[in-house]
């Protein structure tokens, strides 16, 4: 059964019917100030932090599934719905979500009663605003009461789902205009500065603030007291959990429209111009953000400078091919994904509370290679902020918060791939910007001014701790884990509950990881590069020479004869190998290892990529190991407490499917690189019942080939596979790559894409490409015109000169 479907046009997923098989949810903000939204109106809010700065309550893992969210409530005779169908779930005559690119809209209808909920967060505001429109679709007329409705939490998210004793003593109210405008200050009389409004545009016939009150204490969100009763009780929360609902009681002529206006807002004042008088809150702030959302042109105003600033996002990447979806997947949610995925980390989703983790050092730095096309400066600001977590000795903290900006030890460090990916950013945000410049900016190691240093040096020692922890056999050390947080192999763990995340209690100093080696081995000529661009010359034959001793590790201790080993654990036996009765091998190293060219020479890459496709591949993708661990292994983790075929033990994690589509692309290969993409993409996904997750984002994880269900997905949204898909699909396949000198032009496509267009704005031009594909499935020779002459070589140079359109045709065999 189908759900929903694309509207490109409008660039939109349309869900069709409310109970899809999990709530498909879309995000709302950009900057400040985050809402998630789903399919039936649930979700949350918060300020930059959805740990620390949560305006409102959610509760995960509910029953039903996802009560808790911005809600209306309708009475009209004696039917009494929401738009969004959820929570009195009563049937709805008409339904339809709008899911669009920072705005959601749900329509629906009722015996001849229409409603349209809109939200957005506005570009540049810190509050989440919807308007709602009621119609009268009947010839008589109707008397209608709506009923907002939110609930506010205390803002650490955490204390406040743990912590009654002290959060149901804290609530305290203000109140405007009868009640149209709710003030939830709670703590704000002691260390904070800000406050949470909700308000509505318009007179409202009463209004609840006491959550007990409006909903009843043993009645559920489906049955709110002062909705099934039809009568407001203006309750006024001091502390137990405070809500915010207005009354608004209209008739309505037959025809009519009602529109009203409903902001959430987050407020802040100076610390000394907190109060207006003892105890009253400085509310200037909320007039002045209030006053901007009072009318409906105001409101369309914003929605259109929403629209337009979204068209202008992604119009410095667009193609046009001969497939559809591809163009969709690329042109519209791929680059909205990678903006989330930016935004978000994995911080907070309906799988991520925002709880547990922050911002995740390899993760921000990934997510990066697919946004910093889209705004350069936020990308340069974050690789700053990742920077400035970073360990003395080059190392780094696993996550940081983002509203502190500091690392977070909850989390733990000694992952030893970390390191590297800050120097994959620096290098993506410097090919994509020419900004050398940004090697010497000063940054603080471990948020310690006193030990800050230019970037360079934060690369240089990122680059040397990595190859200089090295075990036996020369591969690099793997620490606490390397990209796959659940290869612990210095973690024998056996104590129910320990995390395997931040326990190290047998590090014998020899488990290394075939995976790290292959990271820098990609990355090091691109950094030799960086290195010498800036006069660096010791430091780039360093890396050149780096390399090659790595290389030669890889191809004499990382190969198994038909695969890339894995690793080697604390005893120093190998993981990943046919040798090993589970988990003969493994699809990171494969990736990697030919990602970064190594064995494409001698044999070894085509190998390991025919031993991919033997072993690992299947209906939904590449899975993770094969065969998957059937037992828990003391010397490998927490890869092994998965049952077989789920997350890392086996499923089809997403993340690491195009490192395969790039794979297959140094090896010429475009259908077989296709092959692997589709597999993941959501655009080509068919069975929305059997995906379970939103069918317009990947996914980080499809139950594998020997799972209970396999085909079926989870933790949707916030993945490092939007980032990883976006690049391995415009970079290795349509193949146009930023280059630290040009923009170079190399693609391998697949046979049934004959012709595509793209249009490219790099470092301030434009770039008009025209493909013909003459090569099939298969690479052949990469001819460039530009403005009708013949190019040597593939690269377009870089010029200093800005704002001039170039007309590149290319083509392939
Ligand atoms: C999660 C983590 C990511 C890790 C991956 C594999 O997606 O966010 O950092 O690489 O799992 O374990
Ligand atoms: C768990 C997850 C893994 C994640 C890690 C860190 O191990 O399975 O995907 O990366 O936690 O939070």
């Amino acid at each position: 059964m189908n759900y929903g479907h694309f509207d490109d046009e409008r660039r939109e997923y349309v869900i069709t019917r409310p109970d899809t098989p999990y709530p498909w949810i879309n995000y709302l903000g950009g900057e400040a100030f985050f809402s998630l939204i789903s399919n039936t109106s649930g979700g949350y809010s918060f300020y930059r932090d959805a740990r620390l700065m949560r305006l409102t309550r959610y509760r995960y893992n509910n029953v039903p599934t996802d009560v808790g969210g911005k809600y209306f409530y309708l009475r009209d005779g004696d039917a009494m719905w929401n738009p969004g169908w959820q929570p009195t779930r009563t049937p709805l005559d008409a339904y339809e979500c709008r899911h669009g690119l920072g705005y959601t809209v749900i329509t629906s209808e009722k015996n001849g009663l229409r409603a349209q909920q809109c939200s957005m967060v506005p570009h540049g505001y810190t509050a989440e605003v919807t308007r709602l429109r009621l119609t009268n679709t009947t010839a008589q007329a109707k008397d209608v009461s709506l009923y907002s409705f939110v609930e506010f939490s205390m803002w650490n998210a955490l204390d406040d789902s743990t912590n009654f004793q002290r959060n149901y003593a804290l609530a305290e109210m203000e109140f405007e205009n009868e009640g149209a405008v709710i003030y939830h200050k709670s703590e704000y009389r002691e260390r904070r500065n800000h406050y949470s409004v909700y308000a509505v545009n318009a007179r409202v016939n009463g209004y609840d603030t006491d959550r007990e009150s409006f909903i009843g204490l043993y009645n559920g969100f489906d049955k709110p007291d002062v909705v099934v009763n039809n009568q407001p009780k203006n309750s006024v929360a001091h502390g137990w959990a405070p809500i915010a609902s207005h009354c608004v009681r209209r008739t309505l002529q037959p025809g009519e429209t009602l529109s009203l206006i409903f902001t959430l807002g987050y407020c802040e004042n100076p610390n000394d111009r907190k109060f207006i008088a003892p105890g009253v809150i400085n509310k200037e702030p909320a007039h002045a953000l209030l006053k901007e959302f009072a009318t409906d042109a105001q409101f369309e105003e914003k929605l259109g400078e929403l629209n337009a600033y979204w068209s202008s996002l992604l119009s410095h990447f667009t193609i046009q091919s001969d497939d559809d979806k591809l163009n969709r997947q690329m042109n519209i949610w791929n680059q909205y994904q990678c903006m989330v995925t930016f935004n978000m980390s994995r911080s907070a989703s309906y799988f991520e509370s925002g709880i547990g983790r922050g911002m995740g050092f390899r993760d921000c730095s990934q997510d990066l290679l697919g946004f910093v096309h889209l705004i350069p400066e936020r990308a340069r600001a974050r690789i700053l902020d990742i920077a400035a977590t970073q360990f003395p000795d080059g190392s780094a903290y696993h996550q940081y918060q983002p509203l502190t900006k500091r690392g977070n030890l909850d989390v733990g460090s000694g992952f030893n791939d970390d390191p590297l990916w800050l120097v994959f950013a620096v290098v993506a945000y410097v090919k994509e910007t020419g900004d050398i410049a940004l090697l010497d900016e000063v940054v603080d190691f471990d948020n310690n001014p006193e030990l800050a240093a230019p970037m360079r040096e934060h690369l240089r020692r990122a680059f040397h701790y990595t190859a200089e922890h090295c075990g036996p056999h020369g591969l690099p050390l793997i620490g606490r884990a390397d990209w796959n947080d659940c290869l612990n192999l210095n973690c024998y763990s056996s104590v129910p509950g320990e995390s395997f995340q931040t326990v190290t209690n047998n590090d014998t100093g020899i488990a290394e990881s075939v995976f790290i080696a292959g990271m820098l081995v990609g990355v090091a000529d691109d950094y030799a590069r960086l290195c010498d661009l800036s006069g660096e010359t010791a430091e780039a034959a360093y890396a050149s020479e780096r390399k090659l001793l790595m290389v030669d590790a890889v191809e004499k201790y990382g190969w198994d004869g038909n695969w890339f080993l894995r690793a080697y654990d604390a005893n120093g036996e190998k993981v990943g190998s046919d040798e090993c009765k589970e988990g003969k091998i493994f699809v990171e190293p494969q990736g990697m290892c030919v990602m970064a060219g190594i064995g494409v020479a001698n044999g070894m890459a085509q190998k390991a990529l025919d031993a991919t496709r033997e072993h690992l591949m299947f209906d939904y993708g590449v899975v993770l190991n094969w065969p998957a661990y059937q037992e828990y292994h003391l010397n490998l983790g927490e890869i092994s407490s998965y049952p077989p075929g789920y997350k890392e033990n086996g499923s089809v994690f997403c993340h690491n499917n195009p490192w395969v589509v790039i794979a297959e692309t140094e090896l010429g290969h475009g259908d077989r690189a296709f092959d692997v993409y589709r597999r993941t993409a959501p655009a080509y996904i068919e069975d929305q019942q059997l995906h379970r997750t939103e069918p317009y984002v990947y996914s980080q994880t499809v139950n594998g080939k020997e799972s209970y269900k396999p085909g079926e997905a989870k933790n949707s949204w916030l993945t490092g596979t939007a980032a990883w898909n976006f690049y391995a699909i415009s970079q290795a396949v349509l193949g146009v790559k930023p280059e630290l000198d040009g923009l170079k032009l190399d693609p391998c496509l697949p046979g049934h894409i004959h012709h595509v267009t793209i249009h490219r704005e790099f470092r301030g031009n434009r770039y008009e490409i025209e493909i013909q594909n003459r090569a099939g499935g298969e690479k052949g020779p990469v001819q460039v015109i530009v403005d009708g002459v013949a190019l040597a070589g593939q690269t377009i140079p870089a010029t200093a000169e800005t704002g001039k359109t170039y007309r590149v045709e290319v083509t392939v065999g």
